[in-house]
């Protein structure tokens, strides 16, 4: 099964164009990182205290590597280190050396980079994806995952010398547990599941989807679990950063949505250095960039949004997580249209990239993970879009049957499939009309147009249906898309209830492939696609014969198993009586 159009759409897009993003328009004046609490404060039109506090903070955070809170510890880091090492917040973004700009042209569809112009891609033979990549002597061409050596990061700890080390003596000092920040809570469990197991320290995770699909709404509940910490971990402050809402907007979602978390704070900003000063000062359990697309190196070339500058942000955040430790979560925009900064050549360079989708009339938002350094791809974390933000979906499997489902006992050509996407197994319907002296001979909506034909003509043949002379509509209800085999079975179930006008009984599910004789064959995952519709209070479910016994030695008392070997034996067993 999957989501219409929205796999297709892993573009992004450049908001910084549209917006006539330009650096030189951006102020000088420094803007405070601004605490939730003294948001809310503001909004509701109280005396606002500049948060100070944050420049002053000196107490380390447990999110940060003991190496970078040693390297500051002082009130004012910026002296010690203008004094110590030279460093100038204006410097450390890029080193202005002299030296000759390199052009390299990297493919916006799989990040391959060449010396020169092609006319298409010579790794993915994509047409027309070569984009220009100008990049200052010190910064790195990086077809895959390198990060940009010299960007915003001079206060950060020197790593040392390091040295091969045993596996043994790596595994020793760390326990599974220990090493992963927990996400607490029915809604964090969800995310920390598609995570693989929590979140890894200094990982970077880049959270792609389409706008207004609930990116930045996910983030600030993700941002205000891990500043509450759990019973193991002390709230401790994260930094949310935005560039595209104001902090005040921000709260006012915060508010809405009941977040009243005393350690997360707020920043707006697109400048990287100075966002990467703030999150050293704070020293944050996490950092969130509020989208890679509006965030700006002033010593690179181009505007926000643009390949070049995606790239090196990227880079240089992926830097900043593996010197510092912090885990940092990226927002990436997807459109239909989306242009220049592909989304491939980030994904090569984050460790997890998870996809947010949805229908457009739905509220129901899955998480899925593409790509993860350190978990499965195979989770599915599901949601509600709800008044007060995401809510965790206790018992998803059921979100895509329709509530037309309970009038079956009445209205025939309905079956219902079961079908796994990731790891979790969804019940959907499938609907058939036969309707003798159509126009239209077949039409298919949410079934592949070859899979339907072959089960029509197999029933034709092989179960003796006349059904030749009947137009024959098919469709998944919810706009949903069935490309398993899997739903094979349904799918000439359905035919067979409108065709003999006999409603299949409330409460039976289908699951099984059809072969050209007629055959029922088994599917992946039998048990658990069964357990799921005994789950959902279903009474019936049609199998395969070949796994009725095993079926049947799982226990399931609620649910009864018919095992069938053909389509002959499916409509005696299902259409009389
Ligand atoms: P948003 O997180 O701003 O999307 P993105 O960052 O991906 O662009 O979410 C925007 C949509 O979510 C908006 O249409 C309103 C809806 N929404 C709710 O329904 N309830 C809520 O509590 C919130 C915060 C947003
Ligand atoms: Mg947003």
């Amino acid at each position: 099964m999957s989501i219409p159009n929205m796999n297709s759409l892993r573009c992004f897009y450049t908001r910084a164009n549209s917006l006539l993003f330009l650096r030189s328009s951006f102020s000088p004046v420094t803007i405070p990182v601004r605490r939730l609490s003294s948001v809310f404060d503001s909004l509701s039109n109280q005396t606002v205290s500049s948060i100070s506090d944050v420049d002053t903070k000196t107490q380390a955070s447990p999110g940060i590597a003991k190496g970078a809170i040693s390297s500051r510890g002082e009130d004012k880091p910026e002296e010690k280190h203008r004094s110590g090492r030279g460093w100038d917040p204006g410097e450390v973004v890029m080193n202005k050396k002299k030296g000759k700009v390199k052009t390299s042209w990297v493919c916006e569809s799989c990040g391959h980079s060449e010396g020169q112009w092609w006319g298409s891609c010579r790794a993915c033979n994509k047409v027309g994806t070569m984009r220009r990549f100008s990049e200052g002597p010190e910064s790195r061409a990086s077809g895959g995952g390198g990060g940009s050596e010299g960007a915003g990061l001079a206060w950060l700890p020197e790593q040392g010398v390091a040295q091969p080390l045993k596996l043994s003596s790596v595994i020793d000092g760390i326990t599974h547990q220990q090493w992963r920040i927990s996400l607490p809570g029915l809604f964090g469990n969800e995310v920390g599941r598609v995570l693989g197991g929590g979140l890894a320290p200094g990982s970077l995770i880049l959270i792609g989807g389409d706008p207004g699909i609930g990116k930045s709404t996910l983030l600030l509940q993700i941002a205000s679990i891990i500043a509450d910490g759990n019973d193991l971990a002390q709230p401790a402050p994260v930094l949310y950063v935005s560039g595209e809402e104001s902090v005040d907007q921000i709260g006012s979602r915060a508010d809405r949505m009941k977040i009243e978390t005393d350690e997360l704070y707020l920043f707006s900003s697109s400048d990287l250095q100075d966002i990467l000063t703030k999150a050293h000062r704070l020293s944050p359990r996490a950092l969130i960039i509020d989208s890679i697309q509006t965030v700006y190196l002033k010593e690179v070339t181009g505007s926000a949004g643009g390949l070049t500058q995606v790239k090196e942000c990227t880079s240089t955040l992926l830097r900043f997580a593996k010197k510092s430790n912090v885990p940092v979560f990226l927002v990436g925009h997807v459109t239909k249209a989306g242009d220049i900064a592909g989304p491939r050549v980030l994904e090569h360079i984050v460790d997890v990239v998870l996809y947010m989708e949805g229908e457009e009339h739905s509220t129901y938002r899955l998480l899925r993970s593409v790509k993860n350094r350190f978990g499965s791809t195979d989770e599915l974390g599901v949601f509600e879009m709800s008044q007060a933000g995401l809510e965790v979906v206790s018992n998803p499997s059921g979100i895509y049957l329709s509530q037309q489902n309970t009038d079956s006992d009445v209205l025939a050509g309905l079956a219902v499939a079961v079908v796994m996407d990731g790891s979790r197994s969804f019940l959907i319907e499938v609907q058939a009309l036969c309707a003798t002296g159509s126009t239209v001979s077949r039409h298919v909506n949410g079934v592949q147009a070859s899979r339907a034909d072959m089960i029509i003509a197999v029933l034709m043949k092989q179960a003796g249906l006349r059904i030749q002379e009947s137009g024959i509509f098919l469709n998944v209800a919810n706009g949903m898309a069935l490309s398993e085999t899997a739903g094979d079975l349904a799918i000439a179930a359905a035919i067979c209830s409108s065709f003999l006008e006999f409603p299949i009984p409330h409460g039976v599910a289908f699951i099984g492939e059809i072969g050209l004789g007629g055959e029922i064959r088994t599917v992946p995952r039998m048990e658990k696609r069964v357990s799921t519709v005994a789950k959902l209070g279903f009474t019936k479910c049609v199998v395969p014969k070949s796994v009725e016994k095993s079926l049947k030695s799982l226990g399931l008392k609620e649910i009864e198993i018919i095992g069938c070997k053909n389509l002959k034996e499916l409509i005696n067993s299902v259409f009389r009586g």
